[in-house]
């Protein structure tokens, strides 16, 4: 159990998953935020929270919900923040010239151990913190929605990123029980996006020439590929779909792989193919509306809460 002090830029949605993530391993953790009244609406939905979870047995960690409450205080000052912090972890609106403000103070204020990590979804890191003096104590780690319930944690160095501290943030990352993976250096969309983007390319262009429903292209993943997925990444699926392992697999499969891929035509512009994007937009609002987003969000977390009980015991 650690009493090492965490900060937190940014107490949205992501900001406070984190804090109750450092909570939960017993680190003080401490959140800014520009607005006081967002870290007060900040307090109260963590407290509301972490009790929730509790109730339904939910609660990461070995310590009580009002324990690990006590653990979070708040602060409008960046100077307060930063002062004694083992790490910070950015989690302010993906905006960068507000990223790139920041880092900037941050850089003036930044003691020798700290590790800042950003939690953006989209910016490599050198578009932050190029020509800042403490940017080798600077790193992306993007963890996925919902953090509390998705452990996936991947870490992306700047090019100028000290090997300690993308080492001490993967250690730091396991130590919250999440499971980090360290790209070897930037690259647009991370590892993440770049996967996900090629599945919603093909979607897209599969739903878009007719082929199939929204609902039908949804269940290939949901009902299909999805369930291996939870537990084996795609590379162990192909390993385990041969009788000599991968190898044997793309020696039998690796033709047809590179035809079928050789069909696969333009990448879609989901921006400017607004016949398409109309029809998965009515589609999809069919299988769900927009009112019941949140409870199909509900639906999801309560899934995932399920689903990370059952992968443990897989572990
Ligand atoms: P959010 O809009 O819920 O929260 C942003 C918070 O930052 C707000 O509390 C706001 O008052 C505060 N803020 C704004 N300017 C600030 C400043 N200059 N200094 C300090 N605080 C400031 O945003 P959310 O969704 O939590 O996203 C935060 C980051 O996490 C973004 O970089 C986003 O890309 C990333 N992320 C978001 C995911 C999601 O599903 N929402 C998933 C993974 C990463």
């Amino acid at each position: 159990m650690s009493s090492q002090k965490i900060g937190i830029v940014g107490s949205g949605l992501i900001g406070r998953a984190w804090t109750m993530l450092f909570a939960a391993a017993g680190y003080r953790v401490q959140l800014y935020d520009i607005l006081e009244s967002q870290l007060a609406t900040a307090l109260q939905e963590l407290d509301k929270d972490l009790h929730r979870l509790e109730e339904r047995g939910a609660l990461r960690g070995n310590i009580r919900a009002s324990e690990q409450f006590s653990l979070i205080g708040v602060t409008t000052r960046l100077e307060e923040l930063t002062r004694d912090a083992l790490h910070i972890q950015e989690c302010v609106p993906e905006v960068l010239p507000l990223k790139q403000s920041l880092y900037s103070q941050l850089d003036e204020l930044l003691e020798q151990q700290t590790v800042v990590a950003s939690s953006t979804s989209t910016f490599m890191p050198s578009l932050y913190s190029e020509g800042l003096q403490k940017r080798q104590q600077m790193l992306v780690a993007h963890p996925l929605n919902p953090p509390y319930f998705i452990p996936l944690v991947e870490i992306v160095p700047a090019p100028w990123t000290s090997s300690g501290a993308v080492e001490r943030t993967r250690d730091l990352m396991l130590s919250l029980g999440q499971r980090p993976v360290t790209l070897k250096r930037e690259i647009q969309g991370f590892a993440t996006n770049r996967i996900q983007y090629a599945i919603l390319n093909e979607v897209w262009r599969l739903v878009g020439s007719g082929i199939l429903s929204v609902a039908d292209v949804d269940r290939v993943l949901s009902q299909g590929l999805g369930l291996r997925y939870a537990l084996l990444g795609s590379l162990e699926t192909a390993h385990l779909n041969a009788p000599g392992g991968v190898a044997d697999y793309f020696q039998r499969f690796g033709g047809e792989i590179s035809a079928v891929s050789a069909t696969y035509g333009e990448t879609p512009n989901t921006q400017e193919d607004r016949e398409t994007l109309a029809e998965i937009a009515r589609q999809c609002e069919q299988m769900v509306s927009l009112e019941k987003l949140d409870e199909r969000r509900a639906i999801r977390d309560e899934f995932l809460i399920q689903l990370a009980k059952l992968k443990r015991q897989f572990e």
